[in-house]
């Protein structure tokens, strides 16, 4: 596996290939990463990982200094994983100069649910993850299902720019309790590590109701977030929403119910298609 920082050593490292699938990281890897980049491993002639803490999605309030940053560790992972190429910028590599064009993605998208709480987390998402694909060569790329929402916008995003790269939507990964994976998991104490499982067993709640035929999403929601809010969580959201936007539900449409709350200091983000 070959790790690279600079754009130069990336260009000539993709050269003699055609199809480069690439998995897009913050590293701090867990095994729900490694699974995408076994996902992308058959997609194309070519698995690379990226690796870069992008500054442009975090608040002024969020993590970005604090955020785990264990790259040895995650090539280590990477390769074991079969990971081709691994794009490691640092900052100055890749946003030599401010990034004052930037992608805008509608309000309708963006406004929701971790749009709504996170104020300019898509436009940054959008804006690092179209200059990460375009300078991989990216003919697929594999993101992970855990951050849905995030996975609709950019799959509208190539859509709309006519990218000529199929997006690939990876299952979460679990822990056995059931808790998603999250590189943000290990900023979880003892106590709230073994309470983390709550989150996602709301929302299990959620969509077997909805399987059962309950069409109250709003009483199921606001169940919900009563019971979080009980146990100490300080939820931002629970929502049943259709798939394809994430607006609110007709009848007959494919649903998802989502969430986001936080435990202590920790937000954690959950989903299950229904
Ligand atoms: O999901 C993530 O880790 C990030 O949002 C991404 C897609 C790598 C863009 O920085």
């Amino acid at each position: 596996m070959q790790i690279v920082h600079t754009l130069p050593a990336l260009a000539d490292a993709l050269k003699p290939y055609r199809h480069p699938a690439v998995v897009p990281t913050m590293g701090n890897l867990h095994e729900g990463h490694l699974a995408l980049v076994r996902q992308a491993k058959p997609l194309g002639d070519l698995t690379v990982a990226t690796i870069f803490v992008n500054r442009l999605q975090f608040g002024p309030q969020d993590d970005f200094d604090t955020y785990p940053r264990t790259l040895a560790a995650d090539c280590a992972q990477l390769e074991a994983a079969g990971c081709d190429l691994v794009f490691a910028p640092t900052e100055a590599e890749f946003y030599p100069e401010p990034q004052t064009f930037r992608i805008a993605p509608p309000a309708a998208l963006t406004d929701v649910l971790e749009g709504e709480f996170r104020p300019g987390f898509f436009a940054g998402v959008c804006t690092v993850v179209l200059k990460l694909l375009s300078c991989t060569q990216a003919r697929s790329a594999v993101f992970g299902k855990k951050d849905y929402q995030q996975l609709m916008v950019i799959r509208q995003m190539v859509r709309q720019f006519n990218l000529p790269i199929a997006i690939v939507g990876g299952e979460t990964r679990r822990a056995a309790d059931g808790l998603a994976m999250s590189s943000r998991n290990g900023y979880l104490s003892e106590a709230e590590r073994a309470q983390a499982r709550e989150l996602h067993a709301s929302l299990q709640a959620i969509a077997q109701a909805v399987r059962a035929g309950n069409t109250g999403y709003a009483a199921l929601e606001a169940h919900a977030m009563e019971s979080l809010r009980a146990k100490g969580w300080q939820p931002d959201y629970v929502a049943v929403r259709r798939q394809a936007d994430l607006q609110a539900p007709h009848p007959g449409d494919a649903l998802v119910v989502l969430a986001a709350a936080r435990l202590g200091s920790t937000r954690l983000i959950d989903n299950f298609e229904i």
